[in-house]
């Protein structure tokens, strides 16, 4: 079968590859529809520590082809979105519904796939890039036939990361303000998942100016372009704290919330910058494993700031996507318009183009 495999410096399409049974506790499903997450992107430029040669991708939907003896929650003909937690279902993370933190989520790698005879390994538990893939069962999620694998792949990654930060990690309130910055995939999501919280002022900041529509369309009450100097002022201009009453030694106005779905240190300090006191910067972006930001102490003691971070939205998947799903059938969060463009497999490249360049929310890939 077709995907794409990472070779340590290359991702090249490649025919012949060919994925083992599922054990017991596995599942085969024919992949539909994959997600291009920025993601993929850092693992095929090598910045990720994970083992090659590699199937790429973690974002998708697909169909259960084959389920292992100990599979009872899906079986085959089932429409699943694959989560790329597999999580280990029995430690105290897990028991206190925080899979996010299952040790056995990070670092399990295995090589369940082969071409020419070679071992080849997974990538995020997932690799959604070939035409069929195979994941623990706990990654499924079933969902209704009527929702488009599309749309539902997305939701495998950064609908999950960018909603699950709002609502989970950051448990954002009915009235409050927030800052996103990155209006990407993740971005995007963060917009909508606060607009369904009751935030009032949602400011979205990218440094492309022809991503203000989509933010505004995802709920964004204001668009910054990201590459002004004057930024900080700019957010606290829209959230004084009070039009006659200047910030203070302890940097008074701003938002209570900033969402960093960039990860470059200035734009970290940004976020910082420009909350008010108690605010919070959850970051979200992934830098490389050795960068660093910088920030005041000053912005965070005496005024209870605080500098956060996220991984997977904070999710518990089986609770989560099926929420998410039920938003989406009753209107209040979008799915469809995040797919700006599908390419079959054979055209990847234009996916990825289209990524780097700014130009979609996300480019899909179909099977
Ligand atoms: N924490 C997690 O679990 C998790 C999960 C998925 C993705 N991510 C990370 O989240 C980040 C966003 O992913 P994505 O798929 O949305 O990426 P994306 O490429 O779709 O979007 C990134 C956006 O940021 C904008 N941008 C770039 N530099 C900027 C700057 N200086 N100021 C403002 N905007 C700027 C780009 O124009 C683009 O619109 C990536 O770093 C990705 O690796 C993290
Ligand atoms: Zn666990
Ligand atoms: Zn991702």
């Amino acid at each position: 079968m077709k995907g794409i495999v990472y070779d340590g410096s290359t991702a090249t399409l490649v025919d012949g590859l060919s994925v083992r049974d599922p054990g017991p506790r596995e599942v085969w499903v024919d992949v539909a529809a994959a997600g291009l997450c920025h993601s993929d992107i850092s693992y095929m430029h090598g910045l990720y520590p994970v083992p090659s040669p590699g199937v790429c991708g973690h974002e998708a939907a697909g169909v259960v082809a084959a389920v292992g003896n100990a599979v009872t929650h899906v079986a085959p003909g089932d429409h699943v979105i694959i989560a790329t937690l597999a999580a280990c279902g029995f430690c105290e993370f897990c028991m206190d519904g925080k899979p996010t933190f299952c040790r056995s989520t990070l670092g399990n790698w295995s090589q369940p796939f082969t071409l020419d005879g070679e071992p080849i390994y997974n990538f995020a538990a997932t690799s959604a890039f070939t035409e069929r893939t195979i994941v623990r069962d706990v990654q499924c999620v079933k969902i209704p036939k009527d929702v488009p694998l599309t749309s539902a792949a997305l939701v495998g990654c950064g609908v999950v990361t960018g909603m699950g930060a709002v609502f989970n990690r950051a448990n954002v309130k009915r009235g409050q303000s927030a800052v996103v910055f990155g209006v990407g995939g993740v971005g995007l999501n963060c917009i909508q998942a606060l607009k369904v919280q009751g935030a009032t002022t949602i400011i979205a900041v990218d440094t492309l100016a022809e991503k203000e529509g989509l933010a505004r369309q995802f709920g964004a009450t204001h668009f910054l372009d990201g590459r002004r100097d004057d930024i900080v002022e700019a957010i606290i201009g829209i959230l004084p704290y009070r039009d006659d009453m200047p910030r203070g030694p302890f940097n008074a106005g701003g938002a209570n919330w900033a969402f960093d779905c960039v990860a470059h240190p200035v734009v970290t300090n940004n976020a910082l910058e420009c909350l008010d006191w108690g605010g919070t910067v959850v970051v979200i972006g992934v830098a490389g494993q050795t960068a660093e930001f910088h920030g005041l102490y000053g912005r965070l003691t005496q005024v209870d700031r605080g500098i956060i971070g996220c991984r997977y939205g904070s999710v518990s998947p089986q609770r989560d996507i099926p929420y998410i799903i039920d938003l989406y059938r009753r209107g209040e969060v979008l799915l469809d318009e995040l797919v700006s463009a599908t390419f079959p497999i054979a055209d990847w490249k234009s996916a990825v183009e289209g990524l780097e360049s700014g130009s979609v929310a996300r480019a899909v890939i179909t099977f």
